[in-house]
This record gives C-alpha cells, sequence and structure tokens, in this order.
C-alpha cells in the first residue's frame, strides 16, 4: 500500500510516499481501506518534533488521526462490525503510532464508529478529532442548562463543531472568530458573533470553551464560572474565581457513533476546503499553517 511518511522530525517538505506493507489486523481489530483523512494542527507539531520531548516513534513515521473508510477485513472477535461498512475513526497517532495518512489503516475496532449515512464518506473525515475534541470539551465545561457559553476559534474545526453542539443542547452561544467571519458564526447557530473589532462584554458568559489560543478570553466569562482550553501552549489564568480546565482528546468509538447520528439528524454540518492527493499532505500542512482555512483539509489516498 502507498503511504505518506515523515523520515525525520522537520519540514513539512520531508513527508514523501511510500510503499508500505498491507498491515494485517490482529484479533479484535479492523482493517480499513482508507477513502478520506484529514490533516489537523497536532499532524504539524509531531511533524515539526515540538511534541518530541513527550512521546516519540520510529522514523519513518505515518501521521494522520481522522479516517473515513469502508471495513476490508476484520480480526477475530469483532461483532460490531463487518467488511463493506462504512467507517470513520480517531487514531490517537501521537499515542499509537498508527498514522492515517495511508491506502490501508488497522486501528481497534472499539475506536470505530458508523460513518453518516447523509455525507459523502469522504467528507466524513472531518468529522472524529474535531468533533470527539468538541463534543469532550463542552462536557467537561458542563454549562447549566440553557446557560451561556462563549466559544472562541469558533470558524474552526473544532470550535464550528462546538458552536453547532452547544446549539443543540440548547445553550445561549457566544461566538468569537475573525472580523469577517460573523456571517458564517451566525449560520452555524450562534447568538452573537465577535472579534477584534466587536469585543465580549466582560462576564458575559457562564462558560468559555477556548479553541484559538487566546487564554486572556477568560475575561469573558462570569465571577465564578469555568473555562476550559483545548490549547496547552496558551491555557487561560484562573481570576476572579473562574476554574480553569484542560481537555485532551479522547479516542470513544461509541461517542463518535453519537457525532455520526448527529450529522445524519442535520444538527452537524461537515466543512470541507479542499482535499489533497496523498503525495501532497505537505502541502496541506503549508495551508493549515497558514491560517485562515475555513473547512477541513482532507488527504485522498488512492489519488
Ligand atoms: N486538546 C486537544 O485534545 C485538542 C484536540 C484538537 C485540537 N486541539 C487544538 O485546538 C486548536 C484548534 O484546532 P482546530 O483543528 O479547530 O484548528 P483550526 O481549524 O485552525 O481553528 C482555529 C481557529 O482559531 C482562529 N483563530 C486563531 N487565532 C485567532 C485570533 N487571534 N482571533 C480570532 N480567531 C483566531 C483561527 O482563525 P484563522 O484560521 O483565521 O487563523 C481558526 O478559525 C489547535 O490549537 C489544536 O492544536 C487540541
Amino acid at each position: 500500500m502507498r503511504a505518506s511518511i515523515l523520515p525525520r522530525y522537520g519540514a513539512p517538505e520531508l513527508l514523501t510516499l511510500a510503499e508500505l506493507p498491507r498491515p494485517v489486523p490482529g484479533p479484535g481489530q479492523l482493517l480499513v481501506r482508507v477513502v478520506a483523512s484529514a490533516v489537523n494542527p497536532v499532524d504539524l507539531e509531531v511533524r515539526s518534533g515540538s511534541k518530541a520531548d513527550h512521546i516519540t516513534h520510529d522514523f519513518p513515521m505515518i501521521l494522520g488521526w481522522d479516517l473515513a473508510g469502508v471495513v476490508e477485513e476484520c480480526g477475530s472477535g469483532v461483532a460490531r462490525f463487518a467488511p463493506g461498512d462504512r467507517v470513520v475513526a480517531m487514531s490517537a497517532q501521537l499515542a499509537t503510532g498508527v498514522g492515517t495518512h495511508a491506502q490501508y489503516v488497522v486501528l481497534d475496532a472499539g475506536l470505530a464508529a458508523r460513518a453518516p449515512h447523509t455525507a459523502e464518506l469522504a467528507h466524513t473525515a472531518a468529522l472524529p478529532l474535531a468533533g470527539l475534541t468538541a463534543h469532550q470539551a463542552l462536557d467537561a465545561l458542563a454549562p447549566p442548562e440553557g446557560g451561556t457559553v462563549l466559544i472562541t476559534g469558533a470558524a474552526g474545526a473544532v470550535g464550528g463543531l462546538a458552536v453547532q453542539l452547544a446549539v443543540a443542547r440548547g445553550l445561549k452561544v457566544l461566538a468569537h472568530g475573525r472580523p469577517g467571519d460573523a456571517d458564517r458564526l451566525h449560520a452555524l447557530g450562534a447568538d452573537e458573533a465577535y472579534s477584534s473589532q466587536r469585543p465580549v462584554p466582560p462576564g458575559a458568559a457562564d462558560g468559555l470553551l477556548e479553541t484559538a489560543g487566546l487564554p486572556r478570553a477568560v475575561a469573558g466569562v462570569r465571577d465564578g464560572g469555568r473555562a476550559v482550553s483545548v490549547v496547552p501552549l496558551a491555557p487561560p489564568v484562573s481570576e476572579r474565581g473562574v476554574e480553569v480546565r484542560m481537555s485532551f482528546v479522547e479516542q470513544d468509538g461509541r461517542r463518535l457513533e453519537e457525532l455520526s447520528g448527529l450529522v445524519d439528524q442535520g444538527v452537524l454540518t461537515l466543512r470541507v476546503e479542499r482535499t489533497y492527493p496523498l503525495a501532497e499532505v505537505g502541502a496541506a500542512h503549508r495551508r493549515l499553517a497558514a491560517g485562515g482555512s475555513r473547512g477541513k483539509l482532507l488527504i485522498s489516498p488512492w489519488d
């Protein structure tokens, strides 16, 4: 099979195509024929080596966390899936070393979920990492019923899904993005759209979900409220009794299946900006690093 491999830490240009043996599923595992994967900020961090102090893997390394594809083969003991099933999954590549920028991926069946059937299969690769991150961070925030949440980076992958999930939970959503994002944020269901040109009123929200690397957004939380950040490089600092927590995404096939259901119910929309062939994963890294993407950057491993 073909895969995009990283021979050592460094620049996007290092990513190159390689022919590797097709992996074989063990007990409880699935072999998935990947239809699409996606690029996430963590891939850029792993590639550059900035995560190497925490976890290192052998080279060559395959990057990528998200996948959408079709089950090719099931290992022994897999009852939930059968060959031919359309699935999505998140592989925590940083922890497991299993990357998804390849034509085939083997992973534990418990990490997979049925793909939404109302969306083009390739586009559902936009869901796993960003969707699970948003879902789990909102759970950690646990705002009061009918309360108000401030979501930063709301036009981004995690933030955009968080806005839609929060609206579906009956919360009032204050969305913070770039000055040009207001229409987009309202289209996602936000009640108010804020930016550097229209600052959030101090203390306006019960809780903050921070996805943009803007720790000072904590000023928008009322006294004694809560802030949850998914950006460890720039954690908010507690003030006025605001409790600050970090949230780190965890693999969870069952939760992912709930998110698939929300796509089918029209609660979540999947936004895709562009699809790159496997040979151009490096170009997708450069595009993501440049900022301004307003949809996921997907990787098509068969082009
Ligand atoms: N803790 C975890 O488990 C976890 C999981 C997933 C992601 N993350 C982290 O969460 C963050 C968001 O990930 P993502 O995939 O959603 O990235 P993304 O799609 O690039 O979204 C980030 C959004 O924040 C916006 N933004 C950045 N600086 C801003 C500013 N000064 N003012 C207004 N908006 C600003 C960006 O706008 P522009 O594009 O215009 O810059 C973009 O819309 C990343 O740092 C990622 O590493 C953490």
